[in-house]
């Protein structure tokens, strides 16, 4: 991010703690309770956003070098991506040609050459079929229409992106818009993967996206764990076609304010939470960034699961823990943990609450405040993909 940018979105941070005003959305809109459990609307969201809709797949990070993979079902689909001796990346439905089996089990790893486990057809990171043993038992095989079937992928702005459909369209500059030279800067590729944990809980998927969308819960969900480094209820928030990012504002941010601008680093003070339709939040921390993806249940409204990963600056010694740099080391995988904690802990928990909530039959609708645009955005942009109406204004 230029300098320039890094500033003003700071000073606009200290603008907002100066005056008390949040950003403000215009408005109240309420969001009908069925948005959560109705299974019709459920079927359709998980054809339109999940099965004919480009996926994040990771970032390129997560095929660390040449001739590494990674394998997902996260979107109903058996895929395998790799990254081949040259460095291109690419997707495969993960099924051999010969009986349908999966052929690589592994999540990720470093391969030449895939096996596959049933009768050991081989295909290389090309997808190309490359070895059928016994061939003269079997008989001759057309390696030319037995290959892997391929997945659009592209590799851009530092993430990965599959679509599940073998004809699908990709066009990702439209669909990010200005979002994509922004994210592009922060540099992805440069980091290296640190875990990944999985969370499965009785909610609707877009509850889960919904906890990611205010800071106005920080001062009573997170009273004693982001409280004590954030300010509540102060953020930034601009949008990008369906697509958008949010700034929580770091407690830190107050002791820039006697420093000189030029020494002004926007992740001293702020952390920029990107969302990229229709189930990613991309956040840019100082130790490196954490990549959460929610997916629903394909055919159950009433639950859903996140994948969440973690990445670390490489300048982070991973391996001598006795040293100073080990103990940097400790401390990243210990705030991580935490973080992961409290997203499980404290925003699932409250979100899984608020599920049941809406299987009570209490309200019909939930409304979303005047300091919650991205809640206002999320739902709109949704509903508008589905050829729905706008979410109902409130005047006042
Ligand atoms: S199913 Fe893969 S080799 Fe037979
Ligand atoms: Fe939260």
């Amino acid at each position: 991010m230029r300098k320039e940018d890094q500033v003003r979105l700071i000073e606009a941070l200290m603008e907002k703690l100066d005056s008390g005003v949040n950003v403000d959305a215009g408005c109240q809109v309420r969001n009908p309770v069925s948005a959560y459990t109705c299974p019709e609307l459920a079927q359709r969201e998980w054809q339109a956003f999940f099965t004919e809709h480009p996926q994040v797949v990771g970032l390129s990070a997560d095929l660390p070098g040449p001739e590494t993979f990674l394998t997902s079902t996260d979107f109903g689909k058996p895929i395998v991506c790799t990254r081949d001796a040259q460095g291109t990346f690419r997707a495969f439905l993960n099924v051999c040609r010969h009986r349908g089996a999966i052929v690589e089990t592994e999540a990720r790893g470093e391969k030449r050459q895939f096996n596959c486990p049933f009768h050991a057809w081989g295909y290389n990171l090309g997808g190309d079929l490359v070895s059928v043993p016994k061939e003269g038992h079997f008989g001759p095989v057309d390696r030319s229409c037995h290959g892997l079937k391929a997945l659009p992928a592209q590799e851009r702005f530092g993430l990965l992106w599959v679509h599940p459909q073998p004809d699908g369209e990709m066009d990702l500059d439209r669909q990010l818009g200005d979002l994509g030279p922004e994210l592009e800067d922060w540099d992805l590729d440069r980091f290296v993967p640190e875990g990944q944990t999985t969370y499965e809980h009785p909610m609707n998927w877009k509850l889960a996206i919904d906890t990611f969308g205010e800071t106005y819960h920080f001062n009573t969900l997170h009273r004693d764990s982001l409280a004590q480094d954030f300010h509540g209820n102060v953020q930034l928030y601009d949008t990008y076609e369906r697509n958008h990012r949010m700034m929580l504002c770091l407690r830190n941010i107050d002791a820039l304010r006697e420093t000189d601008r030029t020494d002004w680093h926007v992740l001293s003070a702020a952390l920029p939470v990107y969302y990229i339709f229709p189930n990613v939040q991309l956040i840019i921390g100082y130790d490196g960034p954490t990549l959460v993806r929610v997916y629903p249940d394909a055919t159950d409204p009433h639950n859903s699961r996140s994948q969440i990963s973690f990445y670390l600056d490489p300048g982070i010694d991973r391996t001598e823990l006795a040293d100073r740099q080990g103990e940097a080391y400790r401390d990243v995988v210990a705030r991580m943990e935490d973080f992961a904690r409290i997203i499980r802990d404290e925003d699932y928990k409250a979100a899984a609450a608020a599920h049941a909530g809406a299987r009570s039959g209490a309200q019909e609708y939930v409304t979303f405040g005047r300091n919650e645009p991205a809640l206002h955005h999320y739902h709109n942009t949704y509903r508008t993909a589905l050829g729905m109406p706008p979410l109902q204004v409130i005047s006042n």
